[in-house]
């Protein structure tokens, strides 16, 4: 049968998506499947009823495609897909109640206020400088910033709030950017990311030479065990299934703050899924096999 590849979309990462899109595509031909890219719009319904397919593979990234829409899609469907289903996918995507379902189970993340508007400010500067501020539903870093006075919250969330109704003052965590790939029921090894920016920002992510991750982490492996656990559970309590990426922060205490997950990751040149896979011994091909395999379960 044949495999409708699900990439490009609407959101403002869709330039990430086509990117990740031409590299599976590339390894899905590579691996002998039959596979049509299919570029999601209004038509895309009738496209995937009546375009001769037996499952799909999701590359997109970011609302409509990485949320639960198209996932709901596809169920109605009945035709099998790649990754999280709905909840998962829709809980990933929202950066707040993401949160709020962690604390819920006692699972550490940086303490944080939603900033639905200009009232909400007072609350979030209490939490203390700095603060990252970052739109609920968005990813790839886009409409984030970091502030450190009242003067520059204000407009960081009016930056934000271009891209999203609801943005959310986090409290920034000095330490180490740390990513956790997972695959199946499986945490990969963990990459330390260090770059030379403020954060780890959309440059810095896709462009910059100057970012270095390191592969495996560095870190004591006690301790790398226990962050892919946290990892598995982090993603497990969203109800996210078959491939995704938990991303935390490390304190200089060494206490890890979960930051968010990705539901449907970059697989681009830059990407860190298909980098944590390498260490694994997992060829790119290899591991777009496998996540085609997510769709069978
Ligand atoms: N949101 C981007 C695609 C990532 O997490 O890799
Ligand atoms: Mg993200």
């Amino acid at each position: 049968g044949k495999v409708a590849l699900l990439m490009g979309g609407r959101a403002a990462e869709r330039e990430i998506s086509l990117r990740s899109g031409h590299a599976v595509h590339e390894a899905l031909v590579r691996l002998g499947v039959d596979v049509e890219p299919l570029d999601p719009d209004a038509t895309v319904l009738e496209r995937l009823r009546d375009g001769g397919f037996d499952r799909a593979f999701i590359i997109l990234h970011g609302r409509g495609g990485e949320d639960g829409q198209i996932q709901g899609a596809l169920d109605t469907l009945g035709l099998p897909y790649t990754g999280s289903g709905v909840l998962g996918s829709a809980l990933g995507m929202d950066k707040y109640r993401c949160k709020l379902a962690w604390s819920g189970c006692g699972l550490p993340t940086a303490d944080f206020v939603l900033l639905r508007d200009e009232t909400d400010l007072a609350a979030a500067a209490e939490l203390g400088f700095p603060l990252m501020i970052k739109p609920v539903h968005e990813g790839s870093s886009i409409g984030m910033s970091r502030v450190e006075s009242v003067e520059a919250l204000e407009q960081a969330w009016r930056a934000a709030a271009e891209f999203d109704s609801l943005v959310l003052a986090e409290r920034w965590i000095q330490g180490t950017e740390l990513t956790c790939a997972i695959l199946g029921r499986e945490a990969l090894p963990m990459i330390r990311l260090e770059t030379p920016h403020v954060f780890y920002d959309y440059e810095a992510k896709y462009s910059a030479d100057s970012t270095r991750y390191h592969c495996p982490s560095g870190l004591d492996v006690d301790l790398e065990a226990r962050l892919r656990t946290l990892a598995l559970r982090a993603f497990d309590v969203l109800g996210a299934s078959g491939w995704g990426r938990v991303d935390m922060m490390l304190d200089a205490a060494g206490q890890p703050f979960l930051l968010e997950i990705n539901t449907v990751p970059g697989m681009t040149d830059h990407s860190l899924v298909p980098m944590a896979a390498r260490a694994a011994g997992i060829d790119f091909d290899d591991l777009v096999w496998r996540i085609l395999e997510t769709s069978l379960e």
